[in-house]
């Protein structure tokens, strides 16, 4: 029994030390020293058959074999422990002297920057910054810009009815109407905001975009005023030489009327989809304004008279910093807008 136990004892610390995971370690301490079954235990049974002398002889060498077993699976067990504990501190381990991530930063809108850009540009020559409700009274809207209800030009607007009366302004021409009863003559003023419109959207037409009214009224405003005040316009946005024309426009609140386009500086002229291959782009209607609007803003056209355009402010954004499709301006996506931060 003796020459077992040592014989055990060898065997048990040799395969202790050469096992390489916490499995192997688990399956040798229930083989050896589990409470039942195992070696030690069946090697324990077999002492009560021995005579009493030796039984106190085999009895400490069993327990010195145990304790000798036990420390080694014991040691052993350490060692995977540790290591385990290294590859989780290593995965978790974090630095708290690092600084704090802080706040991300904010950015206007490329629409919202070019708006204040005109405002202040605006401002300097003297022209007061009104805004308007986007819900507008179907007269603001239509009427008081000498469009009855039976005019065809109503088709070429076509907008989204609330109940009584009320619209989503397609335009921000009734704040024309506004700012006439207002302030009164003699006037300078710019109205920008958001209108609505229902149409079929494509890369340069949305159903929800920014417009920047303008208007001046004081005694004999001609055509070579307007013209003035647009280039000033013009060259304070794009800082460089744009290309421009001026053809007739029709709209029933200005006579006359024109359509001021900018050559596409997209394609330089050459066409694309976003001047619908024309190689123009239709920024700024304009014109001197009827006299029935200023009558009915309750200005005297005979002692008044003014001009007045209406800017598309968010086709001027894509123009300005080249963006090819008017639904990114609007689709939601910060990373498209970090761009301009
Ligand atoms: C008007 O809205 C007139 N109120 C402008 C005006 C004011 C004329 C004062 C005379 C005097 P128009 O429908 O053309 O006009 O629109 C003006 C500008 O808004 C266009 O030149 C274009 O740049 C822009 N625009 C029109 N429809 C859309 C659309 N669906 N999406 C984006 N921009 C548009």
């Amino acid at each position: 029994m003796e020459q077992q136990l040592a014989e055990l004892k060898a065997s048990a610390l040799a395969r202790i030390a050469a096992v390489s995971t916490p499995d192997e370690l688990e399956a040798i301490r229930i083989e050896v020293a589990g409470r039942k079954g195992s070696a030690l235990a069946e090697l324990g049974k077999g002492m009560g058959k021995l005579p009493a002398e030796e039984k106190v002889k085999v009895g400490k060498l069993l327990n010195e074999t145990k304790t000798a077993v036990e420390s080694a699976l014991d040691a052993r067990k350490a060692v995977f422990e540790e290591a385990a504990l290294n590859v989780r501190l290593e995965s978790e381990w974090l630095d708290i002297t690092l600084p704090a991530p802080g706040i991300r930063p904010g950015a206007l809108h490329p629409v919202t920057i070019l708006q204040k850009e005109i405002e202040e540009l605006f401002t300097s020559m003297g022209f007061a910054v009104l805004s308007g409700p986007e819900v507008e009274t179907e007269f603001n809207n239509f009427d008081a810009l000498n469009i009855p209800a039976d005019h065809p030009a109503r088709d070429m607007q076509d907008t989204f009815w609330l109940e009584g009366g009320h619209l989503l302004r397609t335009h921000t021409s009734p704040v024309q109407v506004r700012g006439m009863k207002r302030l009164g003559p003699p006037l300078r003023m710019i109205a920008p905001g958001r209108v609505f419109r229902n149409e079929e959207v494509d890369p340069s037409h949305e159903h929800t975009f920014y417009q920047l009214e303008g208007m001046m009224i004081d005694r004999e405003v001609s055509v070579a005023h307007l013209i003035y005040y647009m280039k000033m316009l013009l060259q304070g946005i794009f800082k460089r030489e744009v290309t421009v024309r001026l053809r007739p426009g029709y709209f029933p609140f200005v006579e006359p009327g024109f359509e001021l386009d900018i050559q596409c500086l997209l394609c330089g002229g050459k066409g694309c989809p976003v001047c619908k291959q024309s190689g123009w782009v239709e920024l700024l209607p304009c014109g001197l304004v009827h006299p029935n609007v200023l009558r009915l803003g309750g200005i005297d056209p005979e002692q008044w008279n003014g001009f007045a355009f209406g800017l598309g402010l968010t086709r001027l954004a894509m123009m300005r910093y080249a963006i090819d499709d008017i639904r990114h301006l609007q689709g939601g996506d910060v990373r498209f807008l970090q761009q301009f931060a």
